[in-house]
């Protein structure tokens, strides 16, 4: 029988074994960056003849590229089955495995919504200069299946992006200065630690503040760290015990960020009243006049709920954008009223509505 996930826990173990014991639709998101695969032989050598030290570690071999994609297969099929109706998962992966997750992810059933290219500024090199120097890698980002749901805080995304629809080429640089976990001798303790900068985007645009973020490949726990500073949970899963033991110190000392982001504020759907409800309520009355800012225009409210400016009777919708000349606009940012002897937007009038549950 599945057992209930720890929360804000880190499992070692292969994570088949550790998947196969969590119960169905359990987490909210999956972020999984798994091994590459690959498949570099001999030394890299920078053009000084020293060695580079790159992604040559044990977990990141498999005897073919048929074992890879086995392999590949069971995690993700446990991944699917773990997450909820309405969740999403990221994978990230580089030109080596990238290609293959992405066709497994789609035979499994999963929906595919974007791929997001995070762009390296700071790229390794390629040091033989016998390829274009790779400065990227892909994240793949789906919905469980096709016409599920799925969050996404696409307000806050455009926020964070000065005001613009965020897009999907992420530029970011690679971990490294005093974000960079290093041993007592100065040595990295994981050659694939990601940026926070790019787990931040991740968790921010697709959970809510108590959800629960799993990363099957935890590493040195960058998901975890990022999920414990917004205010959601974790569960990690991880075979090597240096990671973990560097993950869990990592984790300890995050804070929670102090910000409206974490709460989605800018996603928050307004209170659902009309201008109907709010006359009902008294917080408006029939006949009383709703003006532009500027108090160019106005209209009176009818008995419906519709305006009436003298010349056509209408949704605060349209008469708004009758005189802003569009085929549509959300009048509920437009009108302006008098409210206890203060000039305020019809919009802040839901909100009291919200706040007092209705009657005044
Ligand atoms: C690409 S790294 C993840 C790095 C991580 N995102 C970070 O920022 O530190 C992949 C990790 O998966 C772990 N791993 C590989 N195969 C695994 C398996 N079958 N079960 C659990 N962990 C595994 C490796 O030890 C490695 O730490």
């Amino acid at each position: 029988m599945p057992k209930e996930i720890q929360k804000d826990f880190i499992y070692q173990g292969d994570c088949l074994d550790i998947l196969r014991t969590f119960p169905d639709k359990s987490v909210d998101l999956i972020f999984a960056d798994p091994p590459y695969n690959m498949q570099t032989e001999g030394e890299l050598l920078r053009t000084d003849g020293t060695a580079f030290d790159g992604v040559s570690d044990k977990w990141d071999k498999f005897s073919s590229l048929q074992d890879y994609d086995a392999f590949s297969k069971k995690w993700l099929t446990e991944c699917r089955r773990v997450l909820k109706n309405d969740g999403a998962i990221w994978v990230i992966g580089s030109f080596q495995n990238i290609f293959r997750l992405g066709y497994i992810m789609q035979d499994l059933g999963f929906w595919i919504l974007n791929d997001v290219i995070w762009s390296k500024p700071n790229a390794v090199p390629n040091f033989g200069g016998t390829r274009f120097q790779n400065s990227h890698e892909t994240l793949i980002w789906c919905a469980k299946s096709k016409g599920a749901k799925y969050h996404f805080n696409y307000k806050t995304m455009k926020h964070l992006n000065g005001d613009k629809q965020m897009k999907s080429v992420w530029e970011i640089g690679i971990c490294i200065g005093s974000e960079r976990l290093k041993d007592t001798d100065g040595k990295k303790i994981h050659s694939t630690q990601k940026p926070e900068h790019l787990l931040y985007n991740i968790i921010l645009s697709s959970t809510q503040k108590e959800d629960l973020v799993l990363d099957p490949f935890f590493g040195t726990g960058t998901t975890g760290a990022v999920a414990k500073r917004l205010g959601r949970h974790f569960v990690g899963i991880e075979r090597e015990a240096a990671y973990i033991e560097a993950a869990k110190k990592r984790i300890n000392s995050v804070q929670l960020e102090f910000s409206d982001l974490i709460d989605n504020v800018f996603d928050v759907k307004p209170p659902r009243f009309s201008i109907k409800q709010l006359v009902q309520f008294g917080y408006l009355s029939v006949g009383q006049k709703l003006y532009s800012k500027d108090k160019r225009y106005y209209a009176e409210i009818c008995e419906d709920g519709d305006v009436f400016d003298g010349e056509t009777k209408a949704s605060i919708h349209k008469m708004s954008a009758k005189y802003l000349n569009r085929s549509n606009n959300n009048g509920w940012d437009y009108f302006w009223c008098e409210y206890n002897g203060e000039f305020v937007t019809i919009d802040s009038l839901r909100y009291l509505a919200k706040e007092k549950g209705g009657v005044l």
